[in-house]
């Protein structure tokens, strides 16, 4: 295992041995950090006898609940969540995140805003003084696909940089998310004051 996939692995299994107790409802996130988080949580529901609900966070969340024969729900049947666990690309000295590299961030987005707490899971390859030492593809923005052009000058305009259309590898055009939409992935060119920009956005 490659010292990157050893970092995930205890950053996944701390989380999950850190935060996560008997009859909580989790948020699972998305990407390939979670999958060691979701691997201790099945080892901990089998050896525990733990009663766990999960609410996935993309359709790769949601297989992976399935394939650790884990209870899967959703949000009409519990709206509340104990405790969402995600992974992130980037984290700044001030805990501001990019995430969404792997195209699943509005629903990632909107469990983590229905849950009680929130763990973020994050090797040490993503630690950053400022967003963008260390992540250099951009933030993540998804965007109802009538709406990528006007969005994308809207963004540029107000705060500078450069704006990609995300395409797909093995089909033609551009990556559809779970939720029909496009991916923006805005290049910026300075650091800027994220809860301004991330209300902008919004
Ligand atoms: C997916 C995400 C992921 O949480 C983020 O990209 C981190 O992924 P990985 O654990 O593979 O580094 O936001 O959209």
């Amino acid at each position: 295992m490659s010292k990157a996939e050893e970092a995930k692995k205890l950053a996944g299994r701390a989380a999950v041995e850190n935060h996560v107790r008997n009859n909580q409802v989790l948020g699972i996130g998305s990407g390939s950090t979670i999958v060691h988080a979701v691997q201790r949580i099945a080892e901990r529901v089998k050896q525990e006898n733990l009663n766990l609900v999960c609410i996935p966070t993309s359709f790769q969340a949601r297989q992976l609940i399935l394939q650790y024969g884990l209870t899967l729900s959703d949000l009409d049947r519990h709206p509340e969540i104990d405790l969402a666990i995600d992974g992130a690309d980037e984290v700044d000295a001030d805990l501001n995140l990019i995430r969404g590299g792997g195209g699943c961030l509005t629903q990632e987005k909107i469990v983590a805003g229905y849950a009680s707490r929130f763990i973020v899971i994050a090797d040490f390859r993503k630690d950053s003084k400022n967003l963008g030492d260390q992540w250099h593809k951009g933030i993540p923005i998804e965007v109802i696909p009538m709406a990528y052009v006007p969005v994308s000058r809207a963004v540029t305009q107000k705060f500078g940089g450069v704006i990609e259309l995300r395409m797909a590898v093995n089909k033609a055009g551009p990556v559809v998310t779970d939720n029909g939409n496009f991916i923006l992935d805005w290049k910026f060119d300075r650091v800027h004051k994220w809860s301004e920009v991330n209300t902008a956005i919004k």
